[in-house]
């Protein structure tokens, strides 16, 4: 991996449609009422608690990951709060990409249009070499976010859970795409 120097703190991506801000806690009222939405949380976790969001809102504001240029944006349409995106530090030279949309959102192509910006971001900007997703195999609407952004399978893991969720004996379905494969798409 060519060594770069990654830009102090994380800027705002832009997209055709789409504002992503860095995540701040101004967006906890937003991230407070997507994950109390049953629909949005089927493939996650049971719905949570404000208190729930507000614990894991420290995590995802990880310092360490901003001072990387990585961790979370909230992303805005016509001003309008959609849903957050995350690319979080895995290793050296990788990271793992995740999506969480408002029900209002979705079928719209915005989480693709989202997670290209950030994928972009990772691999010219951040300097990363591969990036990793991994949703569900019955998730199947963000298994065809992973397959348009051109990445690939590799494999299905089956898992233990404390509190399985409806469907999680399918296996979670993986995929990755390494800053060459990115590149030769011409994204
Ligand atoms: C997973 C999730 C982000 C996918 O959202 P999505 O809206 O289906 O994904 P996209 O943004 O790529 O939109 C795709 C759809 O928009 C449609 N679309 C409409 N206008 C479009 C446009 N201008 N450009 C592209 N696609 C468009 C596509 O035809 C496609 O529909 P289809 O899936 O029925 O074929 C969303 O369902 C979600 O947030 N789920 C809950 C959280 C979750 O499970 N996260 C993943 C955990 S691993």
């Amino acid at each position: 991996m060519t060594p770069r120097r990654p830009p102090r703190g994380k800027p705002v991506l832009h997209t055709d449609r789409l504002e992503l801000q860095p995540l701040t806690w101004d967006h906890l009222p937003e991230l407070t009422a997507l994950d109390a939405d049953e629909e949005v949380m089927r493939y996650l976790d049971r719905p949570r608690t404000p208190e729930q969001v507000c614990e894991r809102q420290l995590a995802r504001m990880d310092p360490t990951h901003d001072a990387m240029s990585l961790g979370y944006w909230c992303g805005y349409h016509r001003g309008r709060f959609v849903g957050w995106w995350l690319l979080t530090p895995e290793g050296p030279g990788w990271a793992e990409i995740g999506w969480r949309l408002s029900r209002s959102a979705w079928g719209r192509g915005l989480a693709t249009e989202g997670a290209r910006a950030v994928i972009e971001h990772g691999f010219t900007t951040v300097g990363l070499e591969r990036i990793k997703g991994e949703t569900m195999v019955a998730n199947e609407r963000s298994r065809s976010v992973m397959v348009k952004l051109g990445m690939r399978h590799t494999r299905i893991e089956h898992r233990t859970w404390e509190d399985p969720l409806p469907g999680v004996e399918q296996g979670e379905w993986l995929a990755e795409i390494s800053r060459d494969e990115w590149l030769a798409q011409g994204s």
